[in-house]
């Protein structure tokens, strides 16, 4: 058989099993090595950007006698991280000190994404974030893009140049917002139809609703939003909700018509099975329920929550509800875009509050767990043959601390303990995207 553009990884394969969802892990099958597949001294051979194989090297290797052999011994090689809450226009104000949710907002955040008013610092803003966001070995993201359509445009050319798997679209604010950051509900909606025609579903990209959350959207933006879902049903929602209890008590004071902070998206058409909810803290019993009935998309975003003194995510209660639980970065409220970074603080976020999160669940959840919750788990979150190689190297030796840490463990999941308790950037070797290294793409 010909073979075009053939490569073979070599190295630790690590990857769920396809058809594990997380009801599995909290069934207790954690131990029994049916949930995921870890093959030491294994082979991943990619071909034309897709997976072409996966198994024992020595094995396998017979099958592709002039392969090019990329070797990666004593290395993990793992699917690529996906984060499903992020703010392209924020690496500018990361680390801001000293406040809560509302005012943070209005001192450091909106100041910073005025910026993108510009379109060349717009780019370039840009460009570093997608640097370092590939750099944490993340591969596919969910995020927040600017306000214009020229911003937003420019993120879609940069996404596509790097062929990167991205779910984004113009942010809408036309209230409770600086002048600069607020426009029209019309012009929002206009802005979307554009970006819509231009970018939804061309290649890897796809568009989705952005209202910023509700206490900065008027009834008719929220309305338009709901225009654009019907217009176009595939496409993705994006906001955020119950994140702040002085956030909660101004939506109260906004809908004043509403029973609680989710029914104002409701109310709108707005809570569906692409729709991801950020944060999530201080869900009622009622917005548990409606979360779960439609199939709603859950991201978590613990670093952001502690920086920001939001509150926490009640881990145990949200298993009881529903399936669909994603972790985010949610970069400028979270300080890094390291993933392994958010699982850690996940897994705090449970010890207090006296829930063990197991290692393997977490790693699952931003995995091809969440490749399952956004409808995503035929192309990515996995090494199952035909789907995209997006995949990175972790090196468990990349510093001397985590070395000497790593040379104890007893198994795969202490391994992945401790990558996640100690890791971040400096492990993550490389990040490949369709196939594709990114380590000297510019
Ligand atoms: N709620 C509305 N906008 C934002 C934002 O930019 N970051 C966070 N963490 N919460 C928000
Ligand atoms: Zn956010």
């Amino acid at each position: 058989m010909e073979h075009n553009d053939l490569k073979i990884y070599k190295g630790n394969i690590f990857y769920f099993d396809e058809n594990v969802t997380l009801k599995d892990f909290t069934a207790g099958k954690e131990a029994s090595g049916t949930i995921y597949h870890y093959i030491e001294n294994g082979l991943l051979a990619v071909e034309n950007g897709k997976i072409l194989a996966v198994g024992d090297y020595n094995t396998c290797i017979k099958d592709y006698p002039d392969a090019q052999v990329i070797d990666y011994s004593g290395k993990m090689i793992t699917p690529g991280f996906i984060d499903t809450h992020l703010h392209v226009t924020q690496s500018g104000t990361v680390a801001a000190y000293g406040e809560k949710l509302l005012e943070w907002l209005n001192n450091y955040v909106f100041p910073c994404e005025s910026a993108y008013l510009d379109d060349d610092a717009a780019r370039t803003d840009i460009n570093f974030f997608l640097r370092e966001l590939i750099k944490n070995g993340t591969t596919t993201a969910v995020g927040y893009g600017p306000l214009t359509y020229s911003a937003t445009d420019i993120l879609f050319e940069e996404l596509s140049r790097r062929n990167i798997r991205f779910i984004t679209g113009n942010t809408m604010q036309d209230r409770n917002s600086p002048e600069y950051l607020t426009l029209p509900a019309k012009e929002n909606y206009e802005n979307a139809l554009k970006i819509i025609h231009k970018w939804h579903n061309k290649g890897r990209q796809s568009y989705a609703i952005t209202p910023r959350f509700a206490f900065s959207s008027t009834e008719e933006l929220l309305e338009l939003s709901k225009s654009l879902k019907t217009e176009y049903p595939d496409l993705y929602i994006q906001t955020h909700i119950d994140e702040n209890l002085a956030e909660i008590e101004g939506i109260k004071t906004l809908f004043p018509w509403s029973k609680n902070y989710l029914d104002v998206y409701d109310h709108f058409g707005l809570v569906t099975d692409k729709t991801v909810f950020g944060h999530c803290i201080y869900l009622t019993d009622e917005e548990y329920m409606v979360m779960r009935d439609r199939q709603a998309i859950i991201s978590s975003c613990p670093i952001s929550n502690n920086f920001l003194g939001s509150g926490l995510f009640n881990i145990k209660k949200m298993m009881q509800y529903t399936d669909r639980i994603t972790l985010g970065s949610d970069l400028g409220g979270g300080n890094t875009l390291s993933m392994l970074a958010v699982l850690d603080e996940f897994y705090k976020v449970g010890m207090l509050q006296d829930f063990k999160v197991y290692s393997m669940t977490r790693w699952f959840l931003c995995t091809l767990g969440a490749a399952k919750s956004l409808g995503l788990s035929d192309v990515i979150g996995s090494f199952k043959p035909g789907k995209e190689a997006d995949f990175i190297i972790i090196d468990p030796k990349a510093t001397e601390f985590v070395s000497y840490r790593t040379d104890r463990v007893n198994d795969i999941y202490e391994l992945l303990f401790v990558l996640m308790t100690l890791g971040d950037s400096n492990l993550i070797e490389d990040t490949y995207i369709y196939g594709k290294s990114m380590k000297n793409f510019v």
